[in-house]
């Protein structure tokens, strides 16, 4: 059977640094608080010039150099965003362009935090499907452009960046020791859709909006939905959290990634923490970490890897593969 198997991974962040101690300026709040209560040291801000295509581009250029391919190897590009350049055309066929290809096809995929453990998902299936053999799978966003920057509830926990992934088809045999992804568990549940959101848009207020976000409300639900999606790829393939050799959640709350690697019996030392770097970057927060670690040498070739995400929607999911 076909696999869908990591080949490259690659990321980009902007150039400025913003510490919690500039937001004291900014907001009423401490470093002491955001530590506290996030696990967030610092984020990366988006400059004049910088946007989440051009983050993107960044990022898939170091995948595939990291895969040791050209631009003109992929067949499919899928970009994870909610804050595109334009309403459209999707960002991901910007990066298309910025990678000077114009073969195969490239699509947005919006599931905000969990767009990148979707769009894996999708990749999968149109790389198990026969309709692409290298995909470039990324995930990008400048959080910073749709940040109310005098709402301390919200404006310290999010940054910029972007991540990305080739994945390519490989023969696999249908057991749980091939290479590329496992399995996808994705969910979704539109009640929730006000717990957070932006108050914009094309349809609503022809205008970009800014976030929003009831954070006590979301951390409520957020690690029993991890969880669950988590168990569930677990059924799904026979395997269990002691075969895990890596953790790779969303990066929104230090205190949500120890609380679900607790309750699934998962040791912290094989979990992947990089908020305190990053802040939430959304939908590049996964891939971002992967690069970090894939690219320190903790995440090796034939590791059986979990990513994990929860965000605006709700939407949740999972996928689990072996790296
Ligand atoms: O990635 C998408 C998913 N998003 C998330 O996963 C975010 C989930 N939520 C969270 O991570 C947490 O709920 C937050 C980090 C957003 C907030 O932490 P919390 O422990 O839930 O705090 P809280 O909202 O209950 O606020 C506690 C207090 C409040 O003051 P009172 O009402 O107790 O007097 C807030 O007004 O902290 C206050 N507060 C702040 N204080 C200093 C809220 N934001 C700040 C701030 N600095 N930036």
């Amino acid at each position: 059977m076909i696999r869908a198997v990591v080949r490259g991974f690659g990321a980009s962040l902007p150039k400025r640094v913003m510490t919690n101690r500039e937001l004291e300026d900014l907001v009423e709040t401490s470093d002491e608080w955001i530590v506290q209560r996030t696990g967030i040291h610092q984020r990366y801000i988006a400059g004049e010039g910088e946007t989440t295509a051009s983050l993107g581009a960044a990022a898939a250029k170091a995948a595939l150099d990291n895969a040791g391919l050209a631009a003109a190897d992929i067949d499919l590009i899928i970009c994870a965003t909610s804050t595109p350049d334009n309403t459209f055309p999707a960002t991901a066929v910007n990066i298309q362009n910025r990678l000077g290809i114009h073969h195969g096809f490239a699509f947005d995929v919006q599931a905000v935090c969990s767009g990148f453990v979707y769009a894996m998902a999708t990749a999968d299936l149109y790389i198990r499907g026969g309709m692409a053999k290298r995909v470039l799978v990324i995930g990008a966003e400048t959080f910073s452009r749709i940040l109310d920057w005098t709402d301390r509830t919200t404006c310290v926990l999010f940054g910029d960046g972007a991540g990305a992934l080739v994945l390519e088809a490989a023969e696999g045999e249908g057991r749980t020791t091939d290479r590329g992804v496992l399995t996808s568990q994705l969910r979704s549940d539109g009640t929730h859709r006000e717990k957070l959101y932006v108050d914009g848009g094309p349809s609503t207020t022809g205008t970009v909006g800014h976030l929003r976000m009831e954070g006590r409300e979301v951390f409520k639900h957020a690690v029993g939905m991890i969880t669950d999606v988590i168990e569930a790829a677990f059924d799904a393939t026979g395997t269990t959290a002691d075969d895990l050799d890596w953790l790779v959640p969303h990066q929104a709350n230090r205190r949500i990634i120890d609380g679900s690697a607790k309750k699934l019996g998962i040791p912290l030392e094989k979990v992947v923490v990089t908020v305190d770097l990053h802040g939430n970057t959304s939908a590049a927060s996964i891939p971002l970490a992967l690069a970090v670690a894939a690219g320190d040498g903790r995440i090796k070739k034939g590791d059986l890897v979990m990513l994990e995400a929860m965000g605006g929607g709700f939407t949740w999911g999972a996928v689990l593969l072996r790296w």
